[in-house]
């Protein structure tokens, strides 16, 4: 029996307002990521024999480090890591504070009290906003953005409100543009760079008037940094926690997941103030039992060979160079990212002599359905589509001739900019 069935029954009235009461699922408006799968199917359809190019995906195109895997194994065939591992074990904690001095230079971080590991940076944004949102409360988002938090400060009935990122101000969020009236009711600032879609880098002054802006409005920074150690051109990898201040005003979520090719594994680890790292071990200790125990030795393994991350970015360091490359010849303005593996550039206006784009999901739409070229738009702060330089290609010579492909592809129209 399908789904559509039940809605006839009982069991759709029962539905919480938050995810749209006896409404649920009868809304027919279709997401961007599912317009973009239904169009990327329909794409295949009408020319099954022409590559499909997947710039789209948000995840990394290689499995974990070899060394890493057979860690798991190892780990995985003792009888003592099978059980709950509830806020985790201490062996991942000493790594992950190593890790934090090693390659953010944050001193000072107890193991013990100031850090646990998470399911990966998501079901911690999902948690953080239980800690700390009561009806009525405000969460600061950014748009375009990832927002997982915003969504859950909403399911408790809070609000959120959106500060845009735009081009002119290197998309950083202009702290004294928010109302004080805002700022006061505020209990959360979400940030996150490097950038998830944008792919821009924060920079220590602006964490600096962060924490500033931070205790002046009381108001506790939540910082996701998953793609904190992608960082390219020897642009050192930023924490949060390495300003200071910081720890006296929030928390910052790293994740194996972009960094160590480990979506799949669901690792990461919130790091700071130890009364929020508290709090948030209640609220967790409530929603799961713990990440396995062998995953948590595996992934203390990788945060002590941050090499391993080093050999990622230089990858994709070089995929950026040479995307880059190829959209400026085309005409777009496309500027490398100081971080993640996101090439965020603006949308044409449209073609010269011909059809014309009235929003970046236009131009993604045509580059699927005409190109066979996915990327992600972002409507939120002008038009611009997101590459990421995580599509599959085996090598570099692979590498090359899948952007070349692009080139070829983009090169028989004429876009207007
Ligand atoms: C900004 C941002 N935060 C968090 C996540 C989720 O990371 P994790 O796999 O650690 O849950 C993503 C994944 O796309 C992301 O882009």
């Amino acid at each position: 029996m399908s789904a559509e069935h039940y809605q006839s029954t009982y069991i759709q009235e029962q539905f919480a307002a938050r995810i749209g009461g006896s409404n649920y699922g009868k809304d027919t408006n279709i997401y961007k990521f599912e317009k973009i799968k239904r169009a990327k199917a329909a794409a295949k359809k009408a020319h099954p024999d022409v590559e499909l190019i997947d710039m789209g995906v948000g995840e990394p195109d290689e499995m974990a480090d070899a060394g890493i895997v057979a860690k798991l194994a190892e780990e995985a065939a003792k009888p003592e890591n099978r059980g709950y591992a509830d806020n985790g074990i201490a062996e991942f904690k000493h790594a992950a504070a190593k890790y934090l001095k090693e390659v953010f230079s944050v001193d000072g971080i107890d193991a013990e009290t100031e850090i646990l590991h998470t399911i990966g940076a998501k079901p911690a944004l999902a948690m953080l906003p239980t800690v700390f949102i009561n009806p009525g409360d405000v969460a600061i988002m950014t748009v375009p953005g990832y927002p997982v938090l915003g969504t859950h400060t909403k399911y408790l009935g809070g609000e959120v409100y959106n500060v845009q990122l735009t081009k002119e101000n290197n998309f950083l969020p202009d702290l004294n543009a928010i109302p004080e009236e805002i700022a006061k009711r505020a209990k959360l600032l979400y940030l996150n760079y490097p950038n998830n879609p944008t792919g821009a880098a924060a920079t220590t002054e602006f964490f600096e008037q962060v924490v500033a802006w931070a205790k002046k409005f009381n108001v506790v920074v939540v910082h996701d940094a998953p793609y904190a150690a992608l960082t390219y051109d020897g642009i050192r990898p930023l924490s949060f926690l390495s300003v200071p201040g910081a720890k006296d005003v929030g928390v910052e979520l790293h994740s194996l997941s972009k960094s160590y090719n480990m979506t799949g594994w669901r690792i990461g680890f919130i790091a700071g103030n130890p009364l929020i790292v508290k709090a948030f071990g209640d609220v967790k200790d409530n929603n799961d039992s713990g990440q396995f125990i062998a995953i948590q030795k595996a992934a203390a393994y990788g945060l002590e060979n941050p090499q391993i991350t080093e050999a990622i970015s230089e990858k994709y360091s070089r995929r950026h160079n040479r995307l880059v490359a190829v959209l400026n010849e085309i005409g777009f303005r496309a500027e490398k990212p100081k971080g993640s593996f996101f090439l965020y550039v603006e949308a044409p206006k449209g073609i010269v002599g011909g059809q014309r784009f009235e929003s970046a999901e236009d131009f993604s739409q045509y580059l699927i359905r005409e190109k066979l070229i996915s990327t992600v738009p972002w409507d939120d702060a002008g038009k611009f589509i997101r590459f990421s330089v995580t599509f599959i290609a085996q090598g570099e010579a692979e590498e090359a001739r899948v952007i070349d492909e692009i080139k070829r592809r983009l090169t028989d129209v004429q876009f207007e900019f």
